[in-house]
């Protein structure tokens, strides 16, 4: 059944309260919801039927006002009744079995607590309800379980009762705002907890709570002072302070996402919460910084405004993923936060724009809403919000989300009643702006640039088109901000001075670019200037201009953005790679463009240039990215390509990376872990260099690799030599520095994950039947969606050469593994199907190979809303 935006009209009936009671037990659970309802006045006249949601719930009893009530209609997914006045309350008891929901979704039991994941669409599985976000009401929830087992009971707000009934105990919560039902939240379990407090700017004192299961309560300090400073951090950029006395974070081991942001009681994956030095790399301690910051911010931009429908998922995420980037960049390096931002989106985001799965930021219509939970409406939206900030400035920017706060406080809203408060503040129109939210697809910006010596005028372009996307054969012109500078041989940025205007705007500008083909003619151009485009990536578009390796070696090494810096040396990567691919398939032997090895040299005697940045810019371009610009994507030349690549600029650049190594090997053995930005930007370059040195096969490497394994206290750089040896021909170092550290390991799932994944992603040769008996592994289940994504997500989305195998065996694989998960776990098959989605993208032997594995899956019987609908519009 498919769901489309248009369709919205509002609820019949509002529900100004929600009284649940929750009894739990080890074989079923109860559930009572009392519902004070009544006609909404915003739907016109009479008493039309009133349809709850609900699925899989065995009713027990409805009460209609006080009076047992037994006129209804049950259908799969409805209870249907007519009620008989403009307000009424309706009491229902359901019974329901966390202890057997294997989807993860509405209540269920992770090992031996209970938890809940409402959002979407969750609750209905919970109790009979109008599950959807514009009915908003004030919850309270009382929970009974165990005393032994459950020692700790939580939901949204704040505590107001408690009592003992046997060995039996209860606690009744009360949520002082209204939410839709999908920020509802219940937990219990045998959880320890570490407890800390914000002062808010108005003074008052929160408590806040991070509740683990008790082998973890050392992994949750890190998680702490990322919610302190992310609380801080609203206050001052965007003026928002917490609402309740109490905020609490739990870790969940089964999550089918991240983390959830339900009011005052976030629940997490505990990959998204737990980190300490010994246990966890850097990358996860800024995963967790950033998801901490993510959820948190969510309590304005998303539970104190949430969304109209489903339809509007982007204004809460895009917004509150913008914010949460902000955040990560003020915490750390911005122009490296920049980069991985971009090159994420490039590689991923930009793939699902150009496949069968493409879809506006605000899409017009789906299935299960479940797997809209995309990159384009996270991450692409984003973007959307972040060329407003650009088009606006950072102050009318401000002024606008204080209007969108102040103005739909307590709402469900939409993405155009976000947009309004920026026209608003702004007095800008965004009318045409707003293409960005309907029209899907990556625009292309084609820009040239010609300099007339007699008049010292430059002129500037600009054609741009967008590529088709499924029910969108046309598309109009966008909004493109393109931020620019232009420089001289010195690299000096020359004023910005339009032919027309007055006055120059300085030596850095943003340009709209909104019509088709348009052209900005600059003056007062002495010479013939390099274009720096497009900087800071501030537009999520795809631009082209005709760069001779000069002038991207000069870019590189000159331009005043950093983030162009880096994009300039990507540009004379892939085009040094696209030749290498190109030799390979001819079966010459693929030689790496010497320019670039000097380049790449020179930055590496720049002792001045963040180490950080440097380890990014060293940094060869993805293999899912240059499968994602290839017309034809060639999977086993891409791989052997890159590989001959790093290969290359390690044997070459031998030297002053073994010295680089060194030096930061030596500081990090003299200093105790910091989880901060120096310290990442060290070990980054530190790593990135152990890992091109380890392809000289040199055994002082070797020998440094092995000690940097087995002598270092933290887990950034014993998995980072783990990986270098996974990756190396050296089998028997491999094969035990593996085993010992999955001996060491073996009682953490999360660093579990890791060694599985690292198996996983290993470019050598059987990676597939590495893999098969790793799910034979006694820590590996297919029940925990983190084992999912660390084995079979990780071969199949980050193996290219392993699952792009000629044979076929790899999709074979996938498809098995996507079967067998529709049958228990939905939304988890859904998004393992993503890499058998691209088929469009390789060679007609492939495409076959792919489109019979999706039609395999299609033709498996009794598929999931989730699996269908990828699985048809991916063959459609
Ligand atoms: N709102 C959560 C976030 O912070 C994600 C929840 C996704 N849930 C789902 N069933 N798809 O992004
Ligand atoms: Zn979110």
């Amino acid at each position: 059944r498919v769901i489309h935006l248009a369709d919205y009209q509002v609820p019949d009936y509002l529900i100004d309260e929600t009284h649940l009671s929750f009894d739990l037990h080890e074989d079923h659970t109860l559930v009572q919801a009392r519902l004070v309802m009544r006609r909404n006045p915003a739907a016109g006249d009479g008493l039309p039927v009133l349809m709850l949601d609900g699925q899989d719930l065995e009713l027990l009893s409805v009460v209609l006002d006080g009076k047992p009530f037994l006129d209804y209609q049950l259908d799969e997914d409805h209870l249907s009744l007519q009620p008989n006045a403009e307000a009424f309350t309706l009491e229902t008891q359901v019974r329901i079995h966390p202890e057997s929901n294997t989807a993860l979704e509405g209540l269920y039991q992770s090992g031996s607590m209970f938890c809940t994941q409402c959002e979407a669409e969750g609750f209905r599985k919970i109790t009979y309800y109008l599950d959807r976000p514009d009915v908003m009401s004030l919850f309270t929830t009382k929970v009974k379980g165990e005393r032994k087992r459950y020692p700790v009971l939580l939901s949204n707000g704040n505590p107001i009762a408690q009592g003992e009934e046997g060995s039996r105990h209860w606690v009744t919560w009360e949520d002082p705002f209204k939410k839709p039902a999908y920020l509802f939240a219940l937990v219990a379990g045998d959880l320890w907890c570490v407890e800390d407090s914000f002062t808010t700017c108005s003074g008052r004192k929160v408590a806040l709570r991070i509740y683990v299961e008790p082998e973890n309560i050392d992994k949750c300090q890190h998680a702490m002072d990322s919610l302190k400073k992310s609380m801080r951090w609203d206050e001052e950029v965007y003026g928002r302070e917490y609402d309740l006395d109490i905020f609490m974070i739990v870790a969940v081991n089964d999550f089918n996402m991240g983390a959830m942001e339900n009011k005052g009681l976030n629940i997490f994956n505990s990959s998204a919460v737990l980190a300490k030095a010994e246990t966890a790399t850097d990358a996860a301690h800024q995963r967790v910084e950033a998801i901490v910051a993510h959820e948190y911010f969510h309590n304005w931009s998303g539970n104190r405004v949430t969304c109209r429908d489903w339809f509007q998922l982007s204004l809460k995420e895009g917004f509150t993923v913008f914010r949460d980037a902000a955040f990560s960049a003020d915490m750390n390096s911005a122009t490296v936060k920049r980069i991985e931002d971009v090159a994420f989106l490039r590689t991923h985001q930009f793939a699902e724009d150009a496949g069968p799965m493409a879809h506006a930021v605000r899409p017009e219509s789906f299935i299960e809403i479940s797997n809209f939970y995309t990159l384009t409406v996270y991450e692409k939206g984003s973007e959307v919000v972040g060329m407003l900030h650009t088009l606006l400035g950072p102050k009318a920017f401000r002024k606008g989300t204080d209007l969108y706060f102040e103005r739909h406080d307590g709402q469900a809203v939409t993405c155009d009643d976000f947009v309004k408060a920026m026209e608003d503040s702004s007095g800008l129109d965004l009318t045409q702006f707003k293409r960005w939210y309907s029209q899907a697809g990556t625009p292309r910006l084609a820009v040239t640039g010609q300099y007339d010596a007699q008049t010292k005028t430059y002129t500037l372009n600009f054609s741009q088109s967008c590529p088709a996307t499924p029910g969108q054969p046309e598309k109009l012109p966008f909004v493109i901000p393109v931020a620019l500078g232009l420089l001289d041989a010195q690299g000096q940025e020359l004023p910005l001075h339009l032919a027309g205007e007055s006055a120059p705007r300085g030596g850095h500008a943003v340009f709209s670019i909104d019509q088709a083909e348009q052209s900005l003619v600059f003056i007062n151009i002495p010479e013939e200037p390099v274009p720096s485009l497009l900087r800071g990536f501030s537009a999520p578009i795809k631009l082209s201009f005709p760069y001779t390796q000069d002038q991207l070696l000069f870019l590189m090494q000159q331009d005043s953005d950093g983030f162009n810096r880096w994009e300039a040396g990507q540009q004379l990567a892939v085009q040094s790679l696209q030749t290498m691919i190109a030799q390979v398939q001819r079966k010459e032997t693929p030689i790496l463009n010497q320019r670039l090895i000097q380049a790449y040299d020179a930055l590496l005697q720049d002792t001045s240039l963040d180490q950080a940045m440097l380890a990014e810019m060293l940094n060869l371009p993805a293999e899912a990215y240059l499968a994602e610009i290839a017309t034809v994507a060639d999977p086993l030349a891409i791989h052997a390509a890159r590989q001959a690549a790093r290969q290359a600029i390690a044997e070459a650049l031998f030297d002053s990376l073994w010295l680089r190594y060194q030096h930061n090997r030596e500081v990090s053995r003299q200093t105790p872990y910091v989880a901060e930005s120096e310290h990442f930007a060290r070990r980054a370059l530190q790593n990135a260099a152990l890992s091109y040195l380890m392809l000289t096969e040199r055994p002082e490497v070797l020998a440094a690799c092995l000690v940097q394994f087995q002598t270092a206290d933290n887990m950034t750089e014993r998995f980072a030599a783990l990986a270098a040896l996974v990756q190396s021909p050296f089998e028997a170092e491999r094969e035990t520095a593996l085993a010992d550290f999955a001996h060491e390991f073996k009682d953490n799932p999360l660093v579990m994950d890791q060694w599985f994944s690292v198996q996983a992603t290993s470019p050598l040769a059987r990676a597939l039947e590495r893999v098969q008996s790793l799910m034979g592994h006694s820590a590996f289940t297919l029940k925990n969606p983190n084992k999912v994504r660390a084995l079979i997500g990780a071969f199949a989305g980050q193996n290219h050469a392993g699952f792009h195998r000629v044979d076929g065996a790899g999709y074979r694989f996938l498809a098995d593994r996507v079967i067998e998960l529709n049958g228990s776990n939905p939304q988890i098959a859904a998004r393992q199907l993503t890499p058998l989605t691209k088929w469009r993208k390789y060679a007609p032997e492939r495409q076959q190979q792919m489109k019979a594995e999706l039609e395999r899956i299609l033709n498996s019987g009794n598929l999931s809303p989730d699996v269908y609908e990828v699985v048809t519009k991916s063959l459609a």
